[in-house]
């Protein structure tokens, strides 16, 4: 079911050409394998998540053929553009604001206004990277709970029939993922130890501090954690089996009618398209609710199976007591 493609121009060509067409190809980089989608494709990002079996919607990684493409997409600071230039290609991974013009898909960057970008050393991977010519958005390539996958073999262990292909360059050589480095705020945040040293940043940006990832705090253990989880403008109830006039609805399936402005998430109820859909509707319903003075967002009933669960977690989260001294880190 899934292919198995060899690292040469052909494989190269294959693997560009399924990526350009929406399908999900597994690929090698110095790390770890990712699970590779088209970045700027939100069907293709969701299906990323589906293919994984990822209960919640975690940020990804950016993977990007060279300093110059990847800083087109996000603001680079000073510190960022010397990091690149010591570092890239290679096993780092900064995450920087996005720029206003950023065609990278919302659910990417799980509606976070950064952005994670890194630019993977192997030839094999710069040659694809460069012959997709966009953006592609890939997580390790393994099931959810599972171990990273260093090998095609492991990668097809977890995924052969749930992916289209995976592009075969051998065992990863560093095999730990990349370092990730927050330069989005004050200071430079290391948010996850890897493939690139800690002392080796810090020779060229000074002490930083070490903080939770993006994904660890989008899932907060306790309620005092849940500082900067996805929240529109707007107060969100869910589960509507009736719509008011004041209210926006965010539709999944017939939409109820009576609303003072309604996005449609899946017409036809299908949960990895509403998946895409997601971030950019809560974004679009925000803006319907201030131009509009509509008091809140109602939600239709989405079912807790397949991507469900993880539109339901991050609806839930949208809807829950907001800490009022919350800082706005997300879009929309
Ligand atoms: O080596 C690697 O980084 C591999 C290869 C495939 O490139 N990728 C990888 O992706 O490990 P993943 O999805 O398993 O881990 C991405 C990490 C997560 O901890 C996530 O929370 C963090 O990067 N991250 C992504 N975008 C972020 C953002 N905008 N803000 C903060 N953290 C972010
Ligand atoms: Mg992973």
């Amino acid at each position: 079911m899934t292919e198995r493609l060899a690292p040469d121009a052909a494989g190269i060509a294959r693997a560009a050409a399924l990526l350009g067409a929406g399908e999900l190809v597994a690929f090698g980089t110095e790390t770890v394998y990712g699970l590779g989608g088209d970045a700027c494709n939100p069907r293709a990002v969701a299906a990323i998540f589906a293919a994984k079996g990822r209960p919640r919607f975690n940020p990804l990684i950016c993977h990007y053929p060279d300093a110059e493409t990847a800083f087109a997409h996000v603001a680079a600071p000073e510190a960022a553009r010397r990091l690149a230039a010591a570092f890239w290609p290679g096993p780092l991974t900064l995450v920087l604001p996005r720029r206003e013009d950023c065609p990278v898909a919302l659910l990417t960057g799980a509606g976070l206004a950064t952005l994670a970008v890194r630019v993977p050393a192997p030839p094999i991977t710069q040659a694809l990277l460069r012959a997709v010519a966009r953006p592609i958005a890939a997580p390790s390539a393994n099931r959810s709970g599972r171990v990273s996958p260093t090998t095609a073999a492991h990668v097809l262990h977890d995924l052969d029939g749930r992916i289209a292909a995976v592009l075969d360059s051998g065992p990863c050589p560093v095999g730990v993922e990349s370092t990730v480095l927050d330069l989005s705020g004050d200071a430079p945040l290391l948010l996850r130890p890897g493939g690139t040293t800690r002392e080796a940043i810090e020779a060229l940006v000074g002490p930083m501090r070490a903080g939770p990832t993006a994904g660890e705090r989008a899932a907060p253990r306790s309620p005092g954690m849940l500082g900067s989880h996805y929240a529109p403008a707007r107060p969100v109830r869910l589960r509507a089996d009736s719509v008011a006039t004041d209210e926006a609805l965010l539709a999944f399936g017939p939409p109820l009618t009576g609303a003072g402005a309604t996005f449609q998430l899946s017409a036809g109820a299908d949960p990895v398209e509403a998946a895409a859909n997601l971030f950019a509707g809560l974004h679009a319903l925000d803006g319907e609710c201030a131009r509009r003075g509509l008091a809140r967002i109602a939600v239709m009933p989405i079912p807790e199976t397949g991507l469900g669960l993880a539109i339901n977690d991050r609806l839930r989260r949208a809807a829950a007591p907001r800490p009022s001294a919350r800082k706005p880190t997300f879009l929309a």
